[in-house]
């Protein structure tokens, strides 16, 4: 067992990780590779992370994989994006089986190229019966939208006198975003030395503890994401209240 791993409090491991993959680029400009290679580099942290919370028995983990904005990259760029995302859900699929995990979208993946959107929609039905890691690309994904497609369907409900205004509260707005059954993230790391959160998950990580570490997200490790969960377990979650209140 890692020396990181006996440090870690097995009865408080984070239920749900959200991270913001960033660095792929300057990962590859710092070894003189095309950006794409930084991308490909970034599946393999993509996998070694899956298995590393799996292990510690985190159950959702919500990794930021396409933003809306992201659209507006060089088209070769976005293209070879599409590919590799294709590709790596071809290869991942049958140890995502054998793990027992279960892939979820969230975004407007509406804006997919066909042959991306199909192999998602494939892998996500594949994996539907599974009960293990919830594994949550979030795909052409934009938290400002996200919440103005909730306000327009909660609005509608009103107006088609589903549910009165007054109803209105926490729960309902939850219940129409993309994430609706998926608990709020515990832990947010962004990788790369950014302090930003970018139209991420702007509703749900009210509460999270965040985690920023300069490690550029192809050098994420199984050691990094240990780091940041004792880094989470030595904060202390006041949601608000007193550290008294807390303790009692
Ligand atoms: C951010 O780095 C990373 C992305 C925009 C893409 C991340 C996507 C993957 C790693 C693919 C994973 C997909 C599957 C299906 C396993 P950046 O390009 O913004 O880096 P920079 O800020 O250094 O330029």
């Amino acid at each position: 067992m890692s020396d990181l791993l006996k440090k870690i409090n097995p009865n408080r491991i984070p239920k749900h990780i959200a991270v913001v993959m960033d660095g792929n680029g300057r990962w590859a400009k710092k070894h003189g590779y095309l950006r794409a290679i930084g991308h490909k580099s970034g599946v393999k942290a993509v996998r070694e992370i899956v298995q590393a919370s799996d292990d510690i028995g985190v159950k959702y983990l919500t990794l930021y994989t396409f933003s809306t904005e992201n659209w507006n990259r060089p088209k070769l760029e976005v293209n070879a994006l599409m590919e590799l995302m294709i590709d790596s859900l071809t290869k991942e699929l049958d140890g995502f089986q054998k793990n027992n995990v279960k892939i979820v979208t969230i975004g407007d993946l509406s804006l997919l190229p066909s042959r991306c959107k199909k192999k998602f929609a494939d892998v996500v039905e594949k994996t539907s019966k599974n009960s293990g890691l919830n594994l949550i690309f979030a795909l052409s994904y934009s938290s400002r939208l996200e919440i103005i497609s909730a306000v327009k369907s909660i609005t509608t409900q009103v107006l088609n006198k589903e549910i009165k205004l007054e109803d209105i509260d926490s729960d309902v707005i939850d219940k129409n975003l993309y994430t609706n059954s998926i608990p709020d993230p515990d832990l947010l790391i962004r990788t790369s030395g950014e302090q930003r959160i970018s139209n991420f998950l702007l509703w749900q990580v009210a509460y999270s503890e965040l985690h920023f570490t300069p490690v550029l997200w192809p050098d994420f490790k199984q050691a990094d994401l240990f780091s940041a969960v004792i880094d989470y377990q030595q904060r202390e979650r006041r949601f608000g209240k007193t550290s008294e209140q807390i303790k009692k």
